[in-house]
């Protein structure tokens, strides 16, 4: 296992449209234990191949926060086949991101269809942390990012904030 290095604001990449991840090979196994670790290193509750740089649909969550007690998920193309009509907001962050944070309403409950790593397809209902993490993990696998739900200004002010950064050759 490796821990790799994140992507982070404004590089293109985190716009790219992630693959299917086609058969479960060790290259895929190896991807997903190397994103649980780069998750646990930063430390972040979910994780996107694409945030290192891969363009798969892998997703690493865990939501326990307990380095004691830790339940990591690994999702291989998931979809939301159903979403509650309440919604549920809640504070958002992003390792692309970092220490940037901002308000995001989006569906309370979703259920989830995807793969483990034995290619056996899964479905769960997630609520809470955990459907807010994952909605935010699959948008990562279409391209988008959680500042897209924000308004214009605060997505444009730190947008603008990261590209300064990148070109002195810093982090935010
Ligand atoms: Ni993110």
């Amino acid at each position: 296992m490796a821990i790799r290095p994140l992507v982070i604001l404004p590089d293109a990449r985190l716009r790219l449209p992630s693959e299917p991840v086609g058969p479960v090979t060790d290259e895929i196994r190896t991807l997903a234990q190397d994103m649980l670790e780069t998750m646990y290193d930063a430390p972040g509750v979910g994780l996107a191949a694409i945030q290192i740089g891969v363009t798969k649909r892998v997703v690493t969550i865990d939501t326990s926060k307990d380095e004691n007690a830790r339940e990591p998920r690994i999702f291989l193309d998931p979809e939301i086949v159903w979403a509650s009509e309440e919604k549920r907001v809640y504070d958002e962050g992003c390792l692309s991101i970092p220490e940037f944070y901002g308000e995001v309403e989006r569906p309370d409950r979703v259920r989830v269809r995807f793969r483990d790593l034995e290619g056996r397809e899964q479905e769960i209902e997630a609520d809470g942390l955990l459907s807010t993490c994952i909605q935010h993990e699959i948008d990562h696998l279409n391209g988008v990012l959680f500042i897209d739900h924000l308004s214009k200004l605060k997505r444009d002010r730190v947008v603008k904030k990261f590209a300064k950064a990148a070109k002195r050759g810093e982090a935010a």
